[in-house]
């Protein structure tokens, strides 16, 4: 008998503190309507001094652990999707395994900036389907408000904080149908942080390593690419549009969300859309979306999901779902 994977719990964190767009407007040069307009951002959750990537993908983390009905002791793999890591080294995932009292079993971050949890949910169901995992945490979290600078109007509007994670179970009948992953680094400067470790690491020192963006250039391309993206994912499955129950999609923009679901012609209360209250939150997005939507009892089992995202590399994703 195949085996599958399904997702059994999902979970959400946001930081306390919250950034509304008034409180922006006395820092840069900026309205409420010009952000509520192009973007459909109301607030932002941006963590405190001394809070980290982990703290936000520890309290997702449990959260899926009580919500999937299993012990952490279960857990046999652990990825975590993050552009903004605690340390160099070791990796998000260790830390959080060691947090979660977990020992042994594999944990390793993923990097495809907002698509990265498409990655690592990509990545574990392989590992579940090849028999060489049970019971998977795969976890999107993201302190990208360290890598913004707050002066840059282009930018800061958009980001915030926050992690979302779910526990995928083998199972013999399939959960995730199937992921489709792409990349093109020909695109990298449209959307970066120039700065790294072996790229002018002072800069990364002195707290200067920022997002650099292309805004209407990457709109473009985020519209299109993800216009494709259904396509193939639908195509790849033998199904038509009107077969999706739930578009969960990246948060980036409305009017890029909106454009979607137009590909899709999906109604707009059939979309899952945090963006207004969380901004943009990188590879976080999507499992906070999809959280938010399970636990407000939108999705219910049986349904029929499609995630996808597009983010910095270029990268894109998406994973059909049977809920
Ligand atoms: N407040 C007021 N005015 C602003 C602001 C702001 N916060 N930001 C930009 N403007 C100005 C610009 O300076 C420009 O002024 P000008 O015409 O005098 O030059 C004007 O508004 C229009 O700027 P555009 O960039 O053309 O505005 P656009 O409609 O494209 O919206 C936005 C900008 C919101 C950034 C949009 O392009 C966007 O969402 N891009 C895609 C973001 C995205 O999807 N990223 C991918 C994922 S993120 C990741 O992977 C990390």
């Amino acid at each position: 008998m195949n085996t599958f994977s399904r997702i059994i719990g999902t979970g959400g964190y946001l930081p306390k503190n919250v950034v509304t767009n008034a409180d922006l407007e006395k820092t840069v040069n900026t309205s409420d309507q010009w952000i509520r307009e192009r973007t459909g951002i109301e607030q932002r959750h941006v963590a405190e001094d001394g809070e980290h990537t982990v703290d936000l993908a520890e309290n997702a983390a449990r959260l899926a652990i009580e919500a999937a009905g299993i012990s952490p002791q279960d857990i046999d793999l652990i990825i975590v999707a993050t552009t903004t890591a605690d340390q160099v080294f070791p990796s998000t995932a260790c830390l959080l395994q060691s947090r979660l009292d977990i020992h042994g079993c594999p944990a390793f971050d993923i990097q495809a900036v907002c698509t990265g949890f498409v990655y690592g949910l990509s990545v574990a169901d392989k590992f579940i389907r090849t028999g060489t995992s049970k019971c998977a945490l795969v976890v999107g979290a993201e302190t990208f408000s360290r890598i913004i600078d707050w002066t840059d109007r282009n930018t800061c509007v958009l980001f915030g904080d926050g992690a979302g994670a779910v526990v995928l179970k083998a199972d013999n009948t399939p959960g995730i149908l199937s992921t489709h992953l792409h990349a093109d680094g020909d695109f990298a400067k449209l959307l970066h942080v120039p700065s790294g470790v072996s790229t002018n690491y002072p800069a990364v020192q002195e707290g200067r390593a920022y997002v650099e963006m292309a805004g209407s250039e990457v709109f473009k391309m985020a519209v299109k690419i993800l216009g494709q993206i259904v396509d193939e994912t639908l195509e790849a499955n033998g199904l038509e549009r009107q077969d999706i129950d739930w578009l969960v999609p990246h948060q980036a923009n409305i009017r890029i969300i909106v454009a979607t679901a137009k590909k899709l012609r999906m109604p707009m209360d059939r979309v899952v859309q945090t963006i207004a209250k969380h901004g943009n939150t990188s590879a976080a997005s999507i499992p906070l979306a999809l959280d938010h939507a399970v636990r407000a009892n939108d999705i219910k089992a049986g349904e029929l999901l499609l995630l996808e995202g597009f983010g910095g590399g270029f990268t894109w994703g998406s994973a059909l779902i049977r809920y």
